[in-house]
């Protein structure tokens, strides 16, 4: 007879890892299935930016629920660590839009009025003050200082996630699910180590999401949008103090003293693994234009990850219309590191039957996600290279009134 679970979670990334840990720890029993090992995907590949200020272009729910994530870190790193011995070295060291354009002048001018407006705190930056603060920097028209993004090391963060759901929750790595189908008491999961039993089944496979929806109904199109990075280590005393991020690609100082240079963000190259010479072309191009000084360093890595895209660029997080045994997170796309605490917490507070506040509404499987109504990914970044992310095939997701919600 096998155990029933309360929870099932696919997917051990932040996202499920983090979920199915606070799962466990609201007293349920959870399993957690991860195909390969916890923490080796998306999550381990990430800059590990919490850019809630920086990775969002308009005023709205997508805003306020990376703010909220963004807000919950400092208690949620304490908790993995008093949990798993894990630090995940937070860096509280803002983050500089630099404007090398009049375009991104009046752009970054612009984010920096709806952000104050709202009761953040953003600063602009004359070009001799960037110069002053940052003098590893190309000469530039101004910056904007967005001095509450912050940034943590995603590896790091994924490992602890990883120690704290192994703690609470049964944990089955090399374990592939292979489908989700209904059953009496709830759902039945069968992987390639047999069939699971439980009320609820949590999917939070990443980029891998599309087929497990398909199986219960659910045509949500998330697709894999590769990144590539790579981590240079200044050889002088020329690094960084903020995160820099300009015309799509960013320099991530890290406590070690390297930095992480970010990111490719290619929609038509499936499920490839490459790292590619026009990847890292792209990456050293953009070292030379933001700050010449770090030419000279020495390239330490390289590497890919697969972000979980999808059709708007915002995550589906909720039970499903229709079939609330089934719970939704997926499509975080560039934001997963961050919006990791606030996924736990809305999954929690569904199963809990709690009230949601408005502004996770959007979120819900039960909307169409329109961006009208969520807001708006920043794939409209000053200068971005890149399109508004869209599915290449599928019809969009389609959405129905969901029960076992409440909404505050
Ligand atoms: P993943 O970490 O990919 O985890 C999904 C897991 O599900 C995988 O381990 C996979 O093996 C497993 N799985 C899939 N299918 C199955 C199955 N059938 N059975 C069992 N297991 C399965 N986000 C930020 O917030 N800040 C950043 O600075 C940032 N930078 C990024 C830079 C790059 C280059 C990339 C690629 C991403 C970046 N992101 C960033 C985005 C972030 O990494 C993702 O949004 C986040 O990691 C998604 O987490 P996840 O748990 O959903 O996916
Ligand atoms: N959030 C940074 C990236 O996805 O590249």
């Amino acid at each position: 007879m096998s155990t029933t679970y309360d929870v099932i979670v696919i997917g051990g990334g932040a996202v499920g890892s983090t979920a199915a840990w606070r799962l466990a720890q609201s007293g349920r029993k959870v399993l957690l299935l991860e195909q390969t090992k916890l923490g080796s995907e998306a999550s381990s590949a990430a800059a590990g930016m919490l850019g809630a200020q920086l990775e969002v272009a308009e005023n709205g729910p997508f805003f306020q629920l990376c703010i909220q994530s963004r807000d919950m870190y400092d208690d949620f790193l304490r908790e993995l660590y008093e949990e798993s011995g894990i630090d995940a070295q937070l860096t509280r060291n803002g983050i500089v839009q630099v404007a090398f354009s009049q375009a991104d002048v009046d752009q970054l001018q612009t984010r920096m009025q709806w952000q104050t407006a709202a009761g953040h705190r953003a600063f602009w930056w004359t070009k001799d003050q960037l110069a002053a603060k940052e003098p590893a920097l190309a000469p530039a028209l101004g910056g904007l200082l967005l001095p509450d993004d912050g940034n943590i090391m995603a590896p790091l963060l994924a490992q602890a996630a990883g120690v704290a759901a192994k703690r609470r929750a049964t944990v089955m790595e090399g374990t592939e699910v292979i489908s989700i189908d209904a059953h009496p008491d709830g759902v039945a999961v069968t992987s390639n180590r047999g069939t699971h039993y439980a009320q609820h089944v949590v999917v939070a496979a990443g980029a891998w999401a599309k087929k497990l929806l398909a199986d219960v109904g659910v045509q949500f199109p998330v697709y894999p949008v590769k990144g590539q990075m790579c981590r240079i280590r200044p050889r002088s005393d020329a690094g960084l103090k903020h995160t820099v991020f300009a015309n799509h690609f960013y320099l991530v100082p890290k406590r070690d003293g390297s930095i992480v240079v970010g990111a490719t963000e290619e929609h038509d190259a499936g499920f490839n693994r490459d790292v590619t010479t026009t990847g890292i072309e792209q990456l050293l191009a953009a070292v030379r234009r933001i700050a010449p000084q770090l030419t000279d360093s020495a390239f330490e890595d390289s590497w890919i990850g697969l972000r979980p895209g999808s059709p708007t660029g915002l995550p589906a997080i909720g039970p499903l219309p229709g079939n609330p045994n089934v719970v939704l997170a997926a499509g975080h796309f560039r934001n997963g590191i961050l919006l990791s605490p606030v996924t736990a917490q809305m999954i929690v507070d569904a199963l809990d039957g709690a009230a949601w506040p408005k502004h996770w509404r959007p979120f819900l499987p039960t909307y169409e996600l329109k961006e009208s109504e969520a807001g708006t990914h920043s794939a409209t970044q000053t200068g971005s290279t890149t399109q508004t992310p869209t599915a290449p095939t599928d019809s969009a997701f389609q959405a129905q009134p969901a029960k076992g919600v409440k909404l505050r």
